[in-house]
């Protein structure tokens, strides 16, 4: 006499469906109580959103793809805490859509690139990076410094993150945002996305 387990065993379709069964219940019960966590779904303290200018400087990051070899993300380990400092929290990317966490590090993680170095070095390093790293394998971006930003687009999209998700722009932020930006060159919008990065948390390093 076959037992019930054996009947499940040989029978494909029903394998199929018991296997399902399980794996979705091992999967809700992991991502369900993730959406009810404070420490997972609120900004940490002091984080703003994205300025227009820094929301531009971010769109660009992800255009030219800088992530391909940067990380965003500090691991809880020594060795990843003496090199760029706290290792990052959840709270700290809720107006990142979507985040740039990532795990290819041909260049270091940038996470808490913020105050690292001045305007003037992001600037040098940018247009090409051997001039101020001689041994750099980072490919330069010269056209940054001739590319305009357009203040009407960034405008849309700060509204389209209030209206969709909730980013907490005033009206008078989403109207000034044009001024903010316009005239303003595509490097200078990075940069002022760089020196943004990983400053909420206070660092000592
Ligand atoms: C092909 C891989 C690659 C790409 C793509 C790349 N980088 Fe880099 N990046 C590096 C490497 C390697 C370094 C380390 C050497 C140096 O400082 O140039 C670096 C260093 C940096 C640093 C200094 C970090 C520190 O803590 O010293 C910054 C800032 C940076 N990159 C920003 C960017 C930005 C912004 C972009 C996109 C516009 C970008 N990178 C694209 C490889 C890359």
């Amino acid at each position: 006499m076959a037992t019930a387990h054996e009947k499940v065993e040989k029978n494909l379709g029903l394998l199929i469906i018991f296997t399902l069964l399980v794996v979705s219940i091992g999967g809700l019960v992991e991502i369900v109580p993730l959406f009810f966590m404070q420490s997972t779904t609120q900004p940490v303290e002091g984080l703003k959103p994205y300025s227009a200018l820094q929301l531009a400087g971010r769109d660009i990051y992800v255009r030219e793809g800088c992530y391909v070899c940067h990380s965003q993300m500090i691991r809880p380990f020594r060795a990843e805490t003496e090199r760029y400092g706290h290792y990052s929290v959840a709270g700290e990317f809720v107006y990142d859509r979507p985040f740039q966490w990532g795990s290819k590090r041909t260049g270091p993680d940038l996470q808490r690139v913020g105050g690292r170095y001045s305007d003037d070095w992001h600037y040098a390093h940018l247009r090409n990076p051997r001039d101020v790293v001689p041994e750099s394998v980072m490919p330069g971006y010269p056209w940054l410094l001739e590319n305009h930003i357009d203040g009407k687009e960034v405008q849309h999209k700060m509204q389209v993150l209030k209206n969709w998700f909730g980013h907490p722009y005033t009206d008078e932020e989403i109207s000034k945002a044009p001024e903010e930006v316009d005239g303003k060159l595509e490097i200078q919008a990075v940069i002022a996305y760089l020196q943004n990065l990983g400053t909420a948390i206070k660092t000592v390093r």
